[in-house]
């Protein structure tokens, strides 16, 4: 959506933040010998206790109130028996809807002692969300997010997963503009348009290219396989670049 009035963007800000803060809190909460299940039911009463209800349930019939997916899992994870270890990386994946309006965010985490790899795999990852986040400005080209993530992941050695890809959100979870590349895009000519309600998610692999399904009809893994993180804001796009509505604070 592209936000028109002040009612529309405190709304926004409303379920931004009730994004933020469930993946927060469930991110404190993990620990070795907790199911996935587990931290999804804390994600899912923190929701609903913030008078929200879980987008993918909502939109897609999604099996759970957030997506958690574990090491060899890139994205769409569903919550289940699997018991978190120490050193786990877990990307979570938190997305809502209150009043008709939605938002959607996502972050990954290592379950201490953490792996030096995965470590530094997750310090860069949010690394390059703000380097595309960096290139938001109402009139510039969309173009230009994926090029500067590209950059990045390139002068630093790790790849891009190339079919996982930013949306529109705001009145419903998945909308216009639609197949936002987080990677150099020569055929994306589109220009950000002032409010503009948008995510910027890229997945920072070791290796991976692409997120391929197989096991179940939802989760996701690296190809070729790799440890891949993921972080996600949703914006609005402004004169002055990017207002970042899942922020916690
Ligand atoms: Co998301
Ligand atoms: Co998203």
């Amino acid at each position: 959506m592209v936000v028109s009035n002040d009612t529309e963007l405190q709304a926004l800000k409303e379920i931004g933040r009730i994004c933020a803060v469930t993946l927060n809190r469930m991110a404190a909460a993990m620990e070795p010998g907790m199911t996935t299940r587990e931290l999804d039911q804390i994600g899912r009463k923190l929701l609903e206790d913030a008078g929200a209800q879980s987008a993918p349930e909502t939109c897609y019939q999604f099996p759970g109130a957030t997506c958690i997916s574990v090491n060899e899992e890139v994205a769409h994870g569903i919550p289940g028996e699997r018991v978190l270890q120490p050193g786990d990386l877990v990307n979570i994946d938190v997305s809502a809807v209150k009043d008709g309006y939605f938002s959607d965010t996502g972050a990954s985490f290592v379950i201490p002692p953490a792996r030096g790899k995965a470590d530094k795999l997750c310090r860069d990852g949010k690394r390059a969300l703000w380097v595309g986040l960096n290139q938001v400005k109402t009139g510039r080209p969309y173009a230009k997010i994926g090029e500067a993530i590209g950059a990045f992941a390139a002068k630093n050695r790790y790849t891009l997963i190339e079919n996982l890809a930013s949306h529109g959100v705001g009145r419903s979870l998945h909308e216009e503009p639609t197949e936002l590349s987080t990677w150099p895009d020569a055929t994306e000519k589109r220009i950000i348009e002032d409010g503009q309600v948008f995510t910027i998610e890229p997945f920072l692999s070791l290796g991976g290219q692409w997120a391929e399904g197989g096991r179940d009809a939802w989760t996701l893994l690296a190809e070729p396989k790799a440890l891949t993180v993921q972080y996600e804001h949703t914006i609005v796009a402004t004169r002055n670049g990017p207002l970042v509505l899942t922020l916690a604070e």
